[in-house]
């Protein structure tokens, strides 16, 4: 059965009182949850302490952070490896956000990189892909996510790759208000699906979560959800306010589970 993940980016966000009331709103107010139905929260390095600790009495909610460096440890003054966060608790991991590819220079072979290093360290990888409004003007979309994919994570091997969650996200959709249409989102979900399939087989691309991202609030996260390949959504805005975020939980809860 395949999971439906909601995911909460906080991005750089929040301080550390405000994170910690955040998650105690969240704690009050999340409807039951399940292995398969389940929630991250992404917050920023420094909080990841303190939300380790308040997420742990919540089930069936995991720890997630929003990058890590690409090499197991060293003089890289500043950045945070994957056994760090291993050590801290954290259970999943974005890789590749568009915010991270665009002002930080990461590209798909530094992201095969930090791919390898969250999955040697025990954790899931959420690997964000997706397009500019450009390349969506040219008509290019699926070729251009199908690159993203091939050189951020088909060096892995099926075991491995098992432990990967896919997030698609149209630049042009985040933060912007402007959401893909649910076919749109559907489509390329399905375009996704169908790369996987084509490189891993059906069984394994069948179990592969693959979230949508972009301007995703609680007014139209039932339609996105119940789109056939929508299996749950990466959310910023709108996951720094615990009623919009436990309402897109509600909307995961409601759909059927493929
Ligand atoms: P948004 O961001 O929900 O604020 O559009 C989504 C994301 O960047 O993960």
């Amino acid at each position: 059965m395949r999971k439906k993940i909601v995911a909460a980016n906080w991005k750089m966000n929040l301080n550390l009182s405000e994170g910690a009331e955040l998650i105690n709103d969240l704690y009050n107010g999340m409807p039951e949850l399940s292995e398969h139905r389940l929630v991250v929260v992404a917050p920023p390095f420094v909080h990841i302490g303190q939300a380790a600790t308040q997420l742990a009495t919540m089930d069936h909610v995991y720890l997630g952070a929003q990058n890590c460096h690409q090499e197991a440890s060293g003089a890289y003054t500043g950045e945070v490896s994957a056994s760090m966060l291993s050590s801290a608790e954290v259970q999943y991991v974005i890789i590749g956000h568009s915010e991270r590819r665009q002002y930080f220079g990461e590209d798909n072979e530094m992201l095969a990189k930090k791919v390898n290093q969250v999955l040697a360290n025990g954790m899931k990888v959420i690997f964000c892909c997706g397009e500019s409004l450009e390349v969506r003007d040219a008509g290019t979309e699926n070729a251009w996510v199908e690159t993203q994919l091939r050189e951020g994570l088909f060096h892995l091997g099926e075991e491995h790759f098992k432990n990967v969650v896919i997030a698609y996200e149209p630049i042009w959709a985040i933060g912007t208000g402007r959401t893909a249409s649910a076919q749109q989102a559907q489509d390329m979900h399905a375009h996704i699906r169908s790369v996987l399939t084509s490189q891993f087989g059906a069984e394994v691309a069948d179990g592969i979560s693959i979230l949508y991202g972009g301007s995703c609030k609680p007014s139209n996260a039932a339609e996105l959800f119940a789109c056939a390949d929508v299996d749950g959504g990466l959310i910023g805005g709108a996951s720094l306010k615990a009623e919009e975020f436990i309402g897109i939980v509600s909307a995961m809860l409601e759909t059927e589970v493929a």
